[in-house]
């Protein structure tokens, strides 16, 4: 086990290596959890050193941030072309696929992911896994309406455990006002397959599986960064 305090720095390497994709006068995409802040803090310096950049958020709290560090950020209620997407994850396969969601964020995430020319994931090294699913739930937005009947087909579908996401003994609210199921499966063999069946679903807002969007890796190890690129897309 790396004690937490190490996966801070390994986090934290990561996303100092990601800083070096960023290139002046681009447009980045900022991610949201622990990892992100890290990424964000450092553009903050490179801002604050002369770099002409500007942040699109996933999240009120990188919004937040990014304002703190001195980061521009454009106006996200707009059609926008984002350079780089950096983001952190819950889990990574090894076909790159992710599980994202953890904090909540996975809508925005996935919007600003899919919408950047490059999409960069940082991670340390223990969520590299086999295979997704198992000690990680698959977290799913569903809208409010009949969530109850959203989690029965999903239940139905995947055959696992489907628990309403809560805080401080509420229903987990997202930034746009949805809830989050999480759903506990042994082993996401198909992620492909499984992110198409679920969207069948009425619902079913976004799911936390990121098939096929990844193109760069970093991965903190206590050997070093890795820098991994996608085999393909
Ligand atoms: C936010 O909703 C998530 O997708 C995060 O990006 C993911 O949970 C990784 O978070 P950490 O960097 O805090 O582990």
């Amino acid at each position: 086990m790396t004690p937490q305090h190490n996966l801070e720095n390994l986090k934290k390497s990561a996303a100092l290596k990601a800083v070096e994709f960023v290139r002046d006068g681009m447009v980045v995409g900022l991610g949201t959890g622990s990892t992100a802040k890290h990424l964000v803090i450092a553009l903050g310096e490179m801002v604050r050193a002369g770099m002409k950049l500007r942040g699109v958020p996933t999240s009120q709290e990188t919004a937040a941030l990014a304002k703190q560090s001195g980061i521009p950020l454009i106006d996200t209620e707009n059609r926008w072309e984002i350079d780089v997407a950096i983001d952190g994850a819950d889990q990574v396969d090894p076909g790159f696929n992710l599980i994202k969601g953890g904090g909540g964020a996975l809508l925005k995430e996935k919007i600003v992911a899919a919408s950047a020319k490059q999409f960069i994931v940082l991670v340390d090294h223990t969520k590299q896994v086999p295979a997704l699913g198992g000690a990680y739930p698959l977290p799913i937005e569903v809208i409010p309406f009949g969530w109850g009947s959203t989690a029965r087909e999903i239940e139905a579908l995947t055959k696992s455990r489907v628990v309403l996401r809560e805080r401080n003994g509420a229903p987990f609210k997202t930034e746009a006002g949805n809830m989050i199921v999480d759903v506990h499966l042994a082993r996401i063999d198909q992620p492909r397959d499984l992110e198409i069946a679920l969207n069948q679903i009425p619902g079913i807002v976004e799911t936390g599986l990121f098939v096929g969007r990844t193109n760069v890796l970093i991965v903190g190890t206590p050997q070093g960064v890795q820098i991994q690129y996608a085999p393909r897309i």
